[in-house]
């Protein structure tokens, strides 16, 4: 079975890559490199040794992805590719719509020409706005407030009309809770451009000594130490949800959502400590305002995906930051 990984060069796809390269699959890789680099599946190449099929094509690119699905039997499509800053989003929301919104619609015609029609979309927690804790599949979704987030729930309802259109598709929405960790042997891990806007690989680069100071947006949250809330999950788990899917996508037909995450909330703060344990180093932090748009505190309930797909996270926070630590160390620069 041959397996297509829409950004199967970026943080998750990598690590997906190597799940499907281990479990047996045949993976071509379509990545623009807009936020990664082709070092990271050379990679997965020696972590697995197995060896991709690599091609550097931009999913906007209609005749790029024809000639891909031309020239390999192409049996399910794992679509990550994505842009997924929700700071940049707000400033450049045309952009965001442009890439994540045109490039899945092209993506899907062009399945649908060659008669492909089993996905796995990258979707996200961010999809459930403002719903009562912990989110559930069943909840009304959509009340995002970032154009980020509005490309997940808008694709979404596509791929609910594509399927409402045509009963042969297969298709899967996995929303995504906060991924954290890195592959354990640290030769792929999160390695963002620039200054990064997430937790863990910025509390990383302050422990390296490559930032100064984590700032925590807020102290005063109604939670038990008054910073925020989130579900953290291991990428690698994050990664088998995946293999879970694409059975599920290449057995049989119909559209459903899965949340993937722990079920577990962790606050700021716990992070910090979990990883200073980790790293045995003292974080240098300071507690900030709080930051635009940050609800208090989310989590998932995943009994659908445990029951449905048979999947189930099994790595808690210390591995998380030790496995981001271990990569970070080995990666001081990144990956070039
Ligand atoms: P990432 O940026 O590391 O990976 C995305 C990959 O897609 C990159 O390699 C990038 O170069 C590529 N890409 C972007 N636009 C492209 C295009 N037009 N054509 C071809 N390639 C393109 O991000 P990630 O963290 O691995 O996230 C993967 C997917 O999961 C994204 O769709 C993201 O929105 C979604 N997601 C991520 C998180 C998270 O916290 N990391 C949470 C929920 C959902
Ligand atoms: C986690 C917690 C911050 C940075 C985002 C997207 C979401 C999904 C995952 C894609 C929050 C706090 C952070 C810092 C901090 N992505 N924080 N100081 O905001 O939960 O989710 O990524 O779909 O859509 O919104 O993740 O890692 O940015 O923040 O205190 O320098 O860490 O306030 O409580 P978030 P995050």
């Amino acid at each position: 079975m041959t397996i297509l990984v829409t950004g199967g060069a970026g943080y998750i796809g990598s690590h997906t890559c190597v799940e499907l390269l281990n479990a047996g699959y045949d993976v071509v890789v379509v990545d623009n490199y807009y936020n990664s680099v082709p070092e990271v599946l050379n990679r997965v190449e020696t972590i697995t040794g197995k060896s991709l099929k690599k091609y550097e094509c931009d999913i906007r690119n209609r005749e790029g992805l024809e000639k891909i699905f031309a020239e390999n039997k192409i049996d399910a499509v794992i679509h990550f590719a994505g842009l997924k800053a929700v700071g940049e989003s707000s400033r450049l929301p045309l952009l965001y719509y442009e890439n994540n919104i045109s490039g899945s619609v092209v993506l899907f015609e062009v399945m649908e020409k060659f008669s492909c029609k089993k996905i796995v979309f990258s979707s996200s927690a961010t999809v459930y706005g403002n719903n009562p804790i912990p989110y559930q599949e069943t909840m009304t979704t959509g009340d995002v407030s970032n154009p980020y987030g509005r490309t997940k729930h808008f694709i979404e309802q596509i791929l609910g009309d594509v399927y409402t259109a045509d009963n042969e598709w297969s298709i899967s929405l996995l929303r995504y809770f906060n991924p954290i960790g890195a592959h354990e042997s640290g030769l792929i891990g999160e390695d963002p451009n620039g200054i990064p806007n997430n937790l863990m690989p910025y509390i990383a680069r302050v422990a390296i000594g490559r930032l100064p100071q984590l700032t925590v947006f807020g102290g005063d949250y109604d939670t038990k130490d008054g910073t925020c809330i989130r579900d953290y999950i291991h990428v690698v788990d994050l990664a088998k949800a995946h293999l879970c899917a694409v059975d599920k996508v290449l057995n049989g037909t119909g559209i459903e959502a899965y949340n993937i995450g722990n079920g577990v909330g962790y606050s700021v703060l716990d992070i910090i400590h979990a990883f200073e344990k980790a790293s045995g180093k003292k974080l240098n932090y300071v507690i900030g305002g709080r930051r635009a748009g940050d609800l208090p505190a989310f989590y998932a309930d995943a009994t659908k995906a445990n029951t449905e797909l048979g999947w189930k996270a099994e790595y808690g926070i210390d591995k998380m930051c030790e496995d981001t630590w271990n990569f970070q160390t080995k990666n001081p620069e990144g990956i070039k």
